[in-house]
């Protein structure tokens, strides 16, 4: 009796479904939620950008490995798929646990952080398939169905890996990267918009356009902005700045006082409430200046 003819045991089945059960359930139980946490989570979390690439690169090298190995000059290469594929999985579930624990600990909140968180856990589940169906399709026996299936399977795995490494690329560099710099020809024909969604930028000539916004962008914006706005406060747009946060809006035209916002900014560097946060610099003083005029002129757009 040959080993593909045992039964096989159901223990690694069941720790595989009990791997992705947790992973789905993180979501759920511990759902990014935009508040930061223990400095040791934000550690391990932001290894996540390190070393998500390696699974990724081990992953695309499967398919072309089992493709490549049909053909008699290169069978050699399918014996490696399977070592590849493992490690590509131990890869993936490691890049989605840290990347999780980054979104929770990190204060990411929003639609893409969990497109992207999603899109790890059912590239996660995926690859765990992938191992057990390669199982079956490798040994001569076993279900048809789940034969035919591996190789669609894998295809669809890298598409679903592809989704959502882009997702991660809007968290991080926002959504018109890819495309900023794309020739006018083929920008047509992939049908991308010529003006890139807008990027929210206030523009026109009053004081708000001209000389507040700017400060907001380049101080403020990073940790209030659509994938990521700690304390629930969008800085990108007017409108969503005067709405205002978790603690309403914070800023109240023509009332320093009365502005969170400015109460905020002036505070000593070293209180907990300070704006920026994370020992970011300070804002000048000729900003803080135009600020409190801006605010004390009824704050106008
Ligand atoms: C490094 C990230 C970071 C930067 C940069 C930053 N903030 Fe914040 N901000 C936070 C966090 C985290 C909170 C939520 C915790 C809190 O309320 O203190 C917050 C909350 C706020 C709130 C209260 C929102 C509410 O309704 O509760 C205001 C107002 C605010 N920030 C203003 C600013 C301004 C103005 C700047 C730029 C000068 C700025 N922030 C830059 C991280 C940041």
């Amino acid at each position: 009796m040959s080993e593909e003819n045992q039964p096989r045991s159901l223990t690694p089945y069941i720790c595989g479904l009990i791997l992705i059960g947790g992973l789905a359930a993180l979501p759920f139980v511990l759902p990014p939620d935009g508040v930061e946490r223990a400095s040791i989570a934000q550690f391990f979390g932001r290894l996540h950008p390190a070393i998500v690439h390696l699974p990724i690169g081990l992953l695309v090298l499967v398919p072309l490995f089992e493709v490549l190995g049909l053909v008699s000059i290169w069978s050699h290469l399918q014996k490696s798929a399977g070592f590849v594929l493992g490690l590509a999985t131990i890869g993936v579930l490691v890049a989605t646990v840290a990347g999780w624990l980054l979104a929770w600990s990190g204060g990411y909140q929003g639609e893409t952080v969990m497109n992207h968180l999603w899109g790890g856990i059912a590239t996660s589940g995926a690859c765990l398939m992938l191992v057990a169906f390669r199982q079956v399709y490798k040994s001569r026996e076993g279900l048809v169905l789940i034969r035919l299936g591996y190789i669609p399977l894998l295809f669809a795995t890298v598409g679903a890996m592809a989704w959502t490494s882009h997702q991660g690329s809007i968290i991080t560099h926002g959504d018109d990267y890819l495309t900023k710099h794309m020739p006018a020809s083929l920008r047509k024909f992939l049908g991308v918009p010529l003006t890139p969604p807008p990027a929210a930028k206030t523009t026109g000539t009053s004081l708000f356009a001209t000389q507040i916004a700017p400060i907001f962008e380049k101080n403020c914006v990073a940790c209030h902005k659509p994938s990521k706005h700690k304390g629930n406060l969008r800085m990108d747009t007017y409108a969503l700045l005067m709405e205002g946060g978790d603690s309403g809006p914070p800023v109240v035209a023509g009332s320093l006082e009365k502005s969170d916002l400015y109460r905020r900014i002036t505070l000593p560097a070293d209180d907990e409430e300070f704006m920026p946060t994370d020992g970011k610099p300070a804002l000048t003083h000729a900003e803080i200046k135009l600020i409190a005029d801006w605010i004390t002129a009824g704050a106008q757009p």
